[in-house]
């Protein structure tokens, strides 16, 4: 058994999709990241991966698709597989809830809480959102539909076993509140307790019996265990928990992080604790939920048609400057725009130029001056040991973000020290050295010590950028497996004078910017066209691509804005405007009056949406004939430049109508 502290780290385990897109292999790359960093300094690391391949939607897709659900799955967790390759995800596990170590376990898991009381069977009545495969209230749905994703849900009425959360609410409070690490970033924390928790747990019912695509309860086979109950399950199952050979268990339970997307904290830190608790286990240590990777502001979707292929960028890019992109571009936590540009720039300015020119214009000058062979460094001057402190310091303020998952800190701070051997190479000007036989020596450390930075650089990075380190060493001449190591980087002098540098292929070859977006946009939009008209099951498709623009117009005083009468109108009645296929006419209720207006939203609403709706209304607009009929007001929307998406503004609360807004 080695003596290492060991470390386990998980990613969620995916729904079997045949397009994982960039926001799906964002998780993966900060969990591999994360894992080889660890791995890097020190631990004995334990990186689980997975599928999760029950459940309605997946039953459904199979369906449409005229294949079992076995079959569907199975073709797709290939691809899946191949994309983690790919990327350099290198999982030490993948789990599949349909493997039978699963399945087995998650049915022991259920039986046992049965067992013990924590589980039993009623009715359950309610709301089911498919593609979350969430169970919601009446009361928890916002305008009918489920409040995390806005898509339609389906009443469920029928015979289920519900897992007793009420029953763990006050101890998960408690211990919430005295293990301040356990959610992390802490924001969430104040969320999952105010949202969740403190407004109190219903039971959670655990098994469905219209179902068939999932693991059958095995005392009462004509129930399915709930997808989240059996997909949770997969951290522990797939370390033997409960079976004969249980010591990876044994060696890595508790996790010390769960890697997850924000939007599913709440089933990892209110279901899964719960659930490890009546089963008598320790808790994570950690359940990370970072941000989530949007364009314009909205989540990817395939149904959106804005879905960003990794396959596409890797081949294109190269996995390490994809997963560089993710790990800097966006502090691990929050919510971060992807957009085409902003990926092309970091590649060219980071690393095509920055990393890129300390690596080939060393070892150019190594080669030109010293005939390729790395010199001996003479004595330092007070500039050399400034960057040398910084050199040889970094690995601490590396070590410290990274442990905090703060990776673009981390990459922030080595590109820091990227950035000061640049400078450095214009301050002691090389090429004038070189002329001058006397100033040989000083030349000889300046190349040295730019070549044990680039050695420093190429270690530090490895977690991130798996590949380029060996391509740096090699051009470097950086040969010795000890001159890559974590510990190697914690003192500077150890790259070897003497050893042979040689130039090569640039690291990463610049860009040019105009035409590459020219050429992705045109991809873009062929994607989406195509993506449109494949997804018939989900929410319409947003058309911009383009940033929106703010220009503020002149100021104007209060009095001016006190001249509009704002008011929350109730939408009675509402029907398409003939002949116009953008109008359509409302008769809105407002506090003990009607009127009708006219507004121009019918290519993103249908009238029978729009009844019962509750609107803002700009109601002492001088009334307008609009395809002659006479509309008193104007509702408002929130629309984008080119009109292409639109949203009606509503009020939060249930406000009555015709109150007054100011
Ligand atoms: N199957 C569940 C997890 C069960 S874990 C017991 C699931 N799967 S998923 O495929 O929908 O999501 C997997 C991961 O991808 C999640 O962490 C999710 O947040 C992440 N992402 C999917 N789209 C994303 C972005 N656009 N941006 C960042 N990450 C997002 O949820």
């Amino acid at each position: 058994m080695s003596e290492k502290p060991t470390f386990y780290i998980t990613t969620p385990i995916y729904y079997p999709s045949d397009n994982l897109h960039i926001g799906h292999s964002y998780t993966s790359t900060a969990a591999d990241t994360m894992a080889r960093f660890k791995k890097q300094s020190g631990y004995d690391v334990y990186f689980l991966t997975g599928t999760d391949e029950h459940g309605q939607k997946i039953e459904r897709k199979a369906e449409a698709a005229g294949v079992t659900p076995q079959e569907y799955v199975d073709h797709i967790v290939d691809g899946i597989k191949k994309l983690w390759k790919l990327m350099d995800i290198e999982y030490d596990d993948f789990i599949r809830t349909t493997d039978e170590r699963h399945v087995k376990s998650v049915q022991k898991i259920f039986k046992k809480l049965h067992d013990q009381g924590d589980i039993y069977k009623s009715e359950y009545e309610g709301w089911y959102c498919t593609p979350c495969e969430s169970f919601w209230t009446e009361l928890q749905l916002k305008d009918g539909c489920c409040p995390d994703c806005g898509r339609p849900v389906e009443k469920t009425r029928e015979e289920s076993y519900f897992f007793r959360l009420s029953k763990y609410q006050d101890w998960l409070i408690d211990y919430i509140k005295t293990h301040p690490d356990f959610i992390q970033p802490s924001t969430r924390t104040a969320e999952m307790l105010n949202n969740f928790l403190i407004p109190g747990l219903q039971d959670l019912c655990v098994s469905r019996t219209s179902i068939k695509w999932g693991i059958p309860v095995d005392f009462d086979p004509k129930h399915t265990v709930y997808v989240w109950l059996d997909a949770l399950t997969n951290y522990i199952n797939a370390l033997g928990y409960g079976s004969d050979d249980d010591s990876l268990f044994q060696k890595y339970w508790p996790a010390d992080i769960h890697l997850v997307g924000k939007e599913i904290v709440r089933f990892h830190t209110i279901i899964w604790p719960i659930m490890l608790h009546a089963l008598g286990l320790p808790l994570p240590k950690q359940v990370f939920g970072h941000g989530w990777l949007v364009i314009n502001g909205g989540k990817m979707s395939k149904s959106k048609g804005n879905v960003v292929d990794p396959v596409k960028l890797c081949e294109r890019y190269s996995s390490d400057a994809i997963r560089y992109f993710l790990m800097r571009e966006v502090p691990f936590g929050s919510d971060g725009e992807f957009t085409n540009e902003a990926l092309i720039k970091r590649i060219n300015a980071d690393l095509a130029n920055d990393l890129g020119n300390l690596v080939s214009r060393s070892v150019a000058m190594i080669e030109k001056y010293f005939g390729g062979v790395v010199p001996a460094p003479a004595e330092y001057t007070e500039l050399d040991r400034k960057i040398i402190d910084q050199a040889q310091s970094l690995w601490q303020s590396v070590e410290k973000s990274m442990n905090a998952l703060q990776f673009s800190s981390a990459l922030a701070e080595i590109w820091k020290l990227i950035g000061e051997c640049n400078r450095y190479i214009d301050q002691t000007t090389p090429w004038i050295l070189a002329k001058n036989e006397a100033d040989r020596p000083r030349l000889g450390t300046v190349m040295y010590v730019l070549l044990e930075c680039a050695r420093i650089v190429g270690v530090l990075i490895a977690p991130t950028m798996p590949r380029t380190p060996e391509r740096i060493f090699a051009q470097i001449g950086v040969t010795d497996e000890a001159l890559k190591t974590w510990d190697s980087v914690k003192t500077f002098g150890g790259a070897k004078p003497g050893s042979v540098v040689h130039k090569g292929e640039p690291l990463f070859p610049r860009i040019d910017v105009a035409k590459e977006l020219e050429r992705l946009e045109a991809e873009n939009q062929a994607a989406q066209a195509e993506a449109q008209k494949a997804a018939k099951d989900e929410l319409p498709a947003p058309q911009d691509e383009e940033k929106t623009v703010f220009t503020q117009k002149d100021l104007i005083a209060f009095d001016d804005f006190e001249k509009m009468q704002l008011v929350v109108a109730k939408v009675l009645k509402c029907e398409k405007v003939p002949k116009a296929d953008k109008l359509l006419m409302s008769t809105l209720k407002v506090g003990n009056t009607e009127r009708i207006v006219v507004s121009g939203i019918a290519k993103f609403y249908t009238p029978e949406e729009m009844i019962g709706k509750k609107v803002v209304l700009l109601a002492n607009l001088a009334p307008r004939k609009i395809r002659g009929i006479e509309s008193h007001g104007m509702l408002l929307c929130a629309a984008n430049a080119d009109d292409s998406k639109l949203s009606l503004l509503t009020v939060d609360a249930d406000m009555e109508d015709g109150c007054e807004i100011g």
